[in-house]
C-alpha cells in the first residue's frame, strides 16, 4: 500500500521497516482521543474559512461514524498505515474521498500525537484517581469499625507504643489523599493543547487554537511550538504519580504478607482472595498483596525506562518519542488492576482483634507511658527512662508485662510507684491519652475520618 509520505521515495518500505516503525498495535488504544482532536480541528478549519464549512461538517460526521465503527469492532487497523492517526486519516479518505483528505491541513501528526495523548493522560489520571478513591473510602469504612481495636505500632518492626487498628489504616488514607492529589497535578500539567504547534513551528494559517482548546477541554495553549511537539513531562509525571502510588500500595501489601503469617496473625484473607500450594496441602498464600509489591518495581521501571528515553533528544520532535505509550499504558493498566484487586482483598479480609490486643500487651509497649507517669511524679525523663528499663529488664527476666508486675516489685525498684501506675499503662489509656491532631485516640481517629471522608467526596 502506498504511503501517505511516500511522494518523494523511490520504492517502498521494507516489511521490518513497517514492522518496526509502527505503532498501530498499541496506539489504536488512542482511537477516541485523536477522532476528538481531529473533530475540533476540523470545526476550526471550517470556522476559520480554511476549509468550507460544508467540508467540515462533512469530515466532523464521518469522523463520528468512524468513532462508532470502531467502537462496535467494525474497523481494521492496518500495519501499512503505521499508527492510530494515519489509520483514521486514510479511513475517513476512503470514505469521504477529496474532503478527507484536507482534515490534515495546517497540521502535523507531531502535534496531533501530543495532543492525543495529552487527553488520553487527562482522562486515565481522573480514572485511576476514582480508583484510588474507593480504596480510600473502604479503608475508611473499616477504620470507622476499628478506633478501639488496640494493636502494637512499630518502629523497627520492633513493637513500639500501641495504637489502634485504625489509626494504621487511616496512615495509608493519607498516603492516597496525596496521590490523588499528585494525580490533579498531573492532569494540570497535562491540560495545555500543543495543538497548532505543527511540525515544530507552527503554521502559515490563521488557525485559532484557542478554540480549538476549548472544544477540547484544554485550559491552556502551549507558548513555545518547538516544546509544544516535544514536551513529554506529563508522561513522566504520570508515571511518577503512578510509581508513588504503587510504592504505597506495596508497603501495604508487605504488612498484609506479614500480617497474615502465623508469627502475627493479626489478619486472615478471605478465601476468594488468596491461593493454595501445588505441593503443600497447608498452605495459604497472599499472592494478590505480593503480586501488587511485585508490579511496583514493573511502574518504576515504565518511569525509569521512560526518563531515559528522554534524556538525549534534541529538539523537536525525534520519533524517539512514540515510546511514551507502552509504559504510560502499561503503567495505567498495572496501577488500575492492583487498585481493583486490592480493595477487594482487604475489604473482605478479617482482622483478629484479640491477637491484635495481645501483642500489644506482651510487647512492653506501654513502657513509654510508665515513664510518661513517673515525670508526671517529679522524676527526670532520662531518670525516669533509666528506671523503666530495669523493670523491663526484670519483666522479662520473670516472663512478664508490666501491668503484671505487683506494686511490691515496681517499689523494689523506686519506691515512688503507686496503684495509678495500673490504670496509666492499661493500653486503652495509652491510646485515648494520645489525643492531639494526629494522634491515634479514639476522638482523633474519628476527627480524621470525618476530615477525610469530605476530602474524598468526588468534586
Ligand atoms: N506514531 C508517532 C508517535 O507516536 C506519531 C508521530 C509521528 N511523527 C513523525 N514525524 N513521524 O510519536
Amino acid at each position: 500500500m502506498s504511503k501517505m509520505w511516500g511522494g518523494r521515495f523511490n520504492k517502498g518500505t521494507d516489511a521490518l521497516t513497517d514492522d518496526f516503525n509502527s505503532s498501530i498495535s498499541f496506539d489504536q488504544r488512542l482511537y477516541k482521543q485523536d477522532i476528538r482532536g481531529s473533530i475540533a480541528h476540523a470545526k476550526m478549519l471550517g470556522k476559520q474559512g480554511i476549509i468550507s464549512v460544508p467540508e467540515s461538517e462533512l469530515i466532523v460526521k464521518t469522523l463520528g461514524e468512524i468513532l462508532e465503527d470502531i467502537e462496535a469492532g467494525k474497523i481494521e487497523f492496518s500495519v501499512d498505515m503505521e499508527d492510530i492517526h494515519m489509520n483514521i486519516e486514510s479511513i475517513l479518505t476512503g470514505r469521504i474521498g477529496d474532503t478527507g483528505k484536507k482534515l490534515h491541513t495546517g497540521r502535523s501528526r507531531n502535534d496531533q500525537v501530543a495532543t492525543d495523548m495529552r487527553l488520553y493522560v487527562k482522562d486515565i489520571s481522573m480514572e485511576l484517581k476514582d480508583l484510588i478513591r474507593n480504596l480510600g473510602l473502604t479503608l475508611m469504612d473499616m477504620a470507622s469499625k476499628h478506633t478501639k481495636t488496640i494493636m502494637p505500632g512499630y518502629t523497627h518492626l520492633q513493637r513500639a507504643q500501641p495504637i489502634t487498628f485504625a489509626h494504621h489504616l487511616m496512615a495509608y488514607v493519607e498516603m492516597f489523599r496525596r496521590d490523588m492529589k499528585r494525580l490533579d497535578q498531573v492532569y494540570d500539567m497535562a491540560d495545555t493543547l500543543p495543538l497548532g504547534s505543527g511540525a515544530l513551528a507552527t503554521t502559515t494559517y490563521p488557525l485559532d487554537r484557542y478554540y480549538v482548546a476549548s472544544e477540547l477541554g484544554f485550559k491552556n495553549v502551549s507558548m513555545n511550538s518547538l516544546d509544544g511537539v516535544s514536551d513529554r513531562d506529563f508522561c513522566i509525571d504520570f508515571l511518577e504519580a503512578v510509581s508513588v502510588f504503587m510504592m504505597h500500595l506495596s508497603r501495604f501489601s508487605e504488612e498484609i504478607i506479614l500480617w497474615c503469617s502465623s508469627e502475627f496473625n493479626f489478619i486472615t484473607l478471605d478465601d476468594a482472595f488468596s491461593t493454595g500450594s501445588s505441593i503443600m496441602p497447608q498452605k495459604k498464600n497472599p499472592d494478590i498483596a505480593e503480586l501488587v509489591r511485585g508490579k511496583a518495581g514493573r511502574t518504576y521501571g515504565d518511569l525509569l525506562g521512560f526518563l531515559t528515553t528522554m534524556k538525549g533528544i534534541p529538539l523537536a520532535y525525534n520519533k524517539d518519542m512514540q515510546e511514551d505509550k507502552e509504559p504510560v499504558f502499561d503503567a495505567y493498566d498495572t496501577a488500575k488492576i492492583c487498585a481493583i484487586t486490592f480493595e477487594k482483598m482487604i475489604g473482605t479480609m478479617t482482622v483478629n482483634t484479640e491477637v491484635m490486643r495481645k501483642s500489644a500487651a506482651g510487647g512492653f509497649s506501654n513502657a513509654t507511658d510508665a515513664a510518661d507517669w513517673l515525670v508526671k511524679h517529679g522524676v527526670a525523663f532520662r531518670d525516669a527512662h533509666a528506671i523503666i528499663g530495669k523493670l523491663v529488664f526484670y519483666a522479662l527476666e520473670k516472663g512478664k508485662s508490666l501491668d503484671e508486675l505487683t506494686l511490691e516489685e515496681y517499689n523494689a525498684v523506686d519506691p515512688v510507684f503507686d496503684e495509678s501506675i495500673y490504670d496509666a499503662i492499661d493500653l486503652q489509656t495509652c491510646v485515648n491519652q494520645r489525643d492531639i491532631v494526629g494522634g491515634p485516640a479514639e476522638s482523633t481517629v474519628r476527627r480524621a475520618i470525618a476530615v477525610n471522608r469530605s476530602l474524598f467526596q468526588k468534586a
